[in-house]
């Protein structure tokens, strides 16, 4: 692996090091949901504690657009991650202002400060390179090294994940290093039979990596919102579920290759048909080829994958080497239409072999829903990124440290 990793910075005892995590974690009324994103920092926080390097913790929160929003600020986050260091963080008011520069100055070595949301400030995210060098600059004065380690992020070309490592001697964290090892052992000599599930909503942000993972995947099994494209493409009607019309033709494509190639594309063969988009409504299990034959007709919604094609995604699960699961099944938020999502996070904790989740709403669901992330082989923080790393794309933020 061609990533520069913490010991290429040499000692860093009493030097201050910007640490780029991404702490972007879902809050709501102020209380962190799923604390996952935080606790997949440590790792590299407590190993750069104990080397005693002073820490400016740096991330995003949402997508403020380029100026302070309280609502949007990293306090929760600094007091969840003192919490779970067990000592006290210093909270910036600011990313590079007066309250930064004196929490930094403040520092002794082993202690930690997190400066405000890096996209409080328009340079981070701007599109100019040379509005974001001058912000990467600005950041530069804080830290004698970065660790970067927001694997959440390395798809964005912004100051704190590119230009910023390309100022200050850089390396990847502990946790970029583990992501980039599991997604790598997933593009290159995956053990077999290797088998990806997908769900989640939009078909158009799966297409990617399916054309890029078909020709090296035994299996692809649809769920989830996207499954009605697929399903239309088979020439069904969905009623008033989920539908990209326009993707319909590169679906039809997409099952020509796989039947070519000796992929099997697995789609459900039934699924939960409601009456409305809501935790109450009516629901019956309907089969995939007569999902409009239900008391609710052309207006029914598929909002889960019925229990026959649970149990054939958990068959096929099981008797795979290799799973990578990205997007939940149904709208697992409601326990009506949980069973699907739970189905296939129950089988994935019983592969031999290599499971891993893809961040976002799957590594969500898996919390929600009461598994424990050790139950997984890997659950990504990265949504966007480990999609984008798995369909093969150059990634910003893990060029800059050295990966191909
Ligand atoms: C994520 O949640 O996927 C990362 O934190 C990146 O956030 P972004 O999509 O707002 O850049």
């Amino acid at each position: 692996m061609a990533l520069r990793t913490l010991d290429s910075l040499g000692s860093l005892a009493g030097k201050r090091v910007i640490v780029r995590c991404d702490l972007n974690v879902p809050l709501k009324d102020g209380i962190i949901t799923d604390d996952g994103r935080v606790r997949a920092s440590l790792p590299t926080l407590n190993a750069l504690i104990n080397a005693g390097a002073r820490l400016v913790v740096a991330s995003h929160l949402g997508r403020p657009d380029g100026a302070p929003d309280p609502k949007y600020s990293l306090a929760p986050v600094a007091q969840r991650l003192s919490e779970l260091l067990g000592s006290p963080v210093a909270f910036a008011l600011d990313t590079v202002g007066e309250s930064a520069t004196d929490a930094v100055a403040a520092l002794e070595d082993g202690e930690v400060a997190v400066i405000e949301n890096l996209r409080f400030s328009p340079g981070e995210t701007s599109k100019d390179a040379d509005e974001r060098r001058a912000f990467a600059q600005q950041l530069a004065q804080l830290g004698d090294a970065l660790v970067s380690d927001g694997f959440g992020v390395v798809h964005r070309k912004q100051a704190s994940v590119y230009e910023l490592a390309e100022i200050l001697p850089s390396a990847a964290g502990l946790l970029i290093e583990k992501e980039v090892e599991v997604l790598d052992r997933l593009t290159e000599n995956p053990e077999r039979p290797y088998t990806i599930v997908l769900g989640g909503s939009k078909v158009s942000d799966k297409l990617g990596v399916i054309k890029h993972l078909l020709p090296r995947v035994n299996r692809i099994l649809v769920g989830g919102g996207m499954m009605f494209t697929f399903l239309a493409a088979q020439g069904y009607k969905v009623g008033a579920s989920l539908l990209e019309s326009d993707q319909i033709d590169t679906v039809k494509a997409y099952l020509e290759t796989a039947q070519q190639s000796g992929v099997e594309i697995v789609l459900p063969v039934d699924a939960v048909v409601a009456a409305s988009f809501s935790a109450t409504a009516d629901h019956v299990v309907a089969d995939a080829d007569a999902l409009e034959d239900t008391p609710f007709g052309a207006s029914g919604l598929g909002l889960d994958i019925g229990p026959r094609t649970a149990d054939i995604f958990a068959d096929a699960i099981r008797s795979s080497r290799t799973v990578f699961w990205n997007g939940p099944m149904g709208v697992f938020e409601m326990p009506a239409f949980e069973a699907g999502t739970r189905a296939v996070a129950k089988a994935l904790t019983e592969v031999d072999g290599l499971s891993v989740v893809g961040g976002g709403d799957s590594a969500a669901a898996v919390r929600q829903l009461g598994f424990a992330d050790s139950d997984f082989g890997h659950i990504s923080t990265g949504g966007g990124a480990s999609l984008e790393f798995l369909e093969g794309k150059k990634l910003p933020g893990l060029e800059v440290l050295g990966w191909p």
